[in-house]
């Protein structure tokens, strides 16, 4: 896997090389299954702002990079789906005993928190976002809260038995600093864990599709990522050496594939695929339109023409495209002391 994360290069997978197997050329029928995409027009029940068509909150500039609308939380919901059939249904990969606090950040309608509840009942799980966009009717030991987790944690110090994070890649302008406060934060023995998408599709040497429009959005997603302020792509050598500076142990990493379409041959992960083709399919003008028209200067048609393209390659069951996951977990020492 590319592991450079400040670049925005395609990654390269030689011939031969670890690939997803394939199902047989022929097997497309399931494309067809695929929700069409369709512009709905979302009532809102929140304060919020528009922006050509979409919904977005306030934040430092002006409005948040990514649209917080329905359509929006349709897409996290149908990618939580997906990740957790690539996970096999782990909701943590640390190895907890009995946790008492998880806090988990950047929650967005907080899928994960709910489980990680349900799975871990003695726990609280405060999870924490910058929109209001969490489920009133959930198990008794879930808080959601509006917080910016770039600014200065209010929490206690040494308190959260886990420390969790998926997919905040692309959100966090800083990470030096925000797992800095992760390890004042922790309780000595305790967890981070980030669960991430490097935001780099790989398009796989048994691809009869070169897939040249998916990569030009993806590297030109990244160029205005960082006219934004973000990075979107990861690796483990980032993560890893980014909480060991923050005082994190024994770092732990796990690599993942997440395919984009029903191409895979093993069953998970060919239904894993279709929800993220959906997702895509349903969500790519939401992650492009501020990024690409704000930041990047594209203008409107130009995008649209863009990720017709896209679509059309994506929904091609010939293109054999992933998005590499990662996992990486680590410990904060026993008897450590909280303040650096
Ligand atoms: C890509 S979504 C991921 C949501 C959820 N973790 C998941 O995997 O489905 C990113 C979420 O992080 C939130 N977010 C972005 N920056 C944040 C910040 N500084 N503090 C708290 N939440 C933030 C966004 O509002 C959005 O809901």
């Amino acid at each position: 896997m590319e592991t450079n994360a400040n670049e925005n290069t395609p990654h390269v997978v030689p011939p031969g090389g670890d690939t997803v197997d394939p199902i047989s050329d022929d097997a497309d029928s399931a494309y067809s299954d695929v929700a069409s995409e369709t512009e709905s027009v979302t009532s809102s029940i929140l304060a919020g702002r528009y922006e050509n068509g979409r919904r977005y909150h306030a934040y430092q500039d002006g409005l948040y990079m990514f649209p917080d609308d329905e359509q929006e939380q349709d897409r996290l919901d149908i990618k939580y789906a997906s990740l957790q059939l690539v996970f096999n249904d782990t909701v943590a990969f640390a190895p907890l005993k009995d946790p008492h606090q998880i806090l988990d950040i950047g929650t967005g309608t907080g899928l994960w928190a709910i489980d990680a509840a349900e799975q871990f009942p003695s726990a609280t799980v405060t999870a924490t976002d910058l929109s209001p966009i969490q489920p009133n009717w959930v198990p008794p030991n879930v808080k959601f809260e509006i917080d910016d987790a770039e600014q200065t944690w209010t929490w206690k110090e040494d308190f959260f038995d886990l420390i969790h994070l998926r997919t905040m890649t692309g959100c966090i302008r800083d990470w030096d600093k925000l797992f800095a406060q992760a390890y004042q934060h922790t309780k000595p023995g305790g967890f981070i864990e980030l669960q991430e998408m490097d935001y780099m599709g790989v398009i796989q040497p048994t691809s009869r599709n070169p897939g040249t429009s998916f990569v030009t959005w993806c590297v030109e997603q990244g160029r205005a990522g960082k006219k934004a302020g973000v990075n979107l792509r990861t690796s483990i050598e980032f993560m890893t050496s980014s909480l060991e500076k923050a005082g994190f142990v024994d770092c732990k990493a796990l690599e993942f594939k997440l395919p984009v379409g029903t191409w895979a041959k093993e069953k998970r992960l060919r239904d894993a695929g279709l929800l993220q083709l959906s997702a895509m399919l349903e969500g790519i003008e939401g992650l492009s339109l501020r990024l690409y028209t704000y930041y990047a200067g594209w203008s409107l048609d130009e995008l649209k023409v863009l990720l017709a393209k896209v679509r059309t390659e994506l929904r091609d069951p010939g293109c054999h495209t992933y998005w590499p996951v990662i996992v990486v977990y680590a410990r904060k020492p026993e008897g450590a002391p909280s303040s650096s």
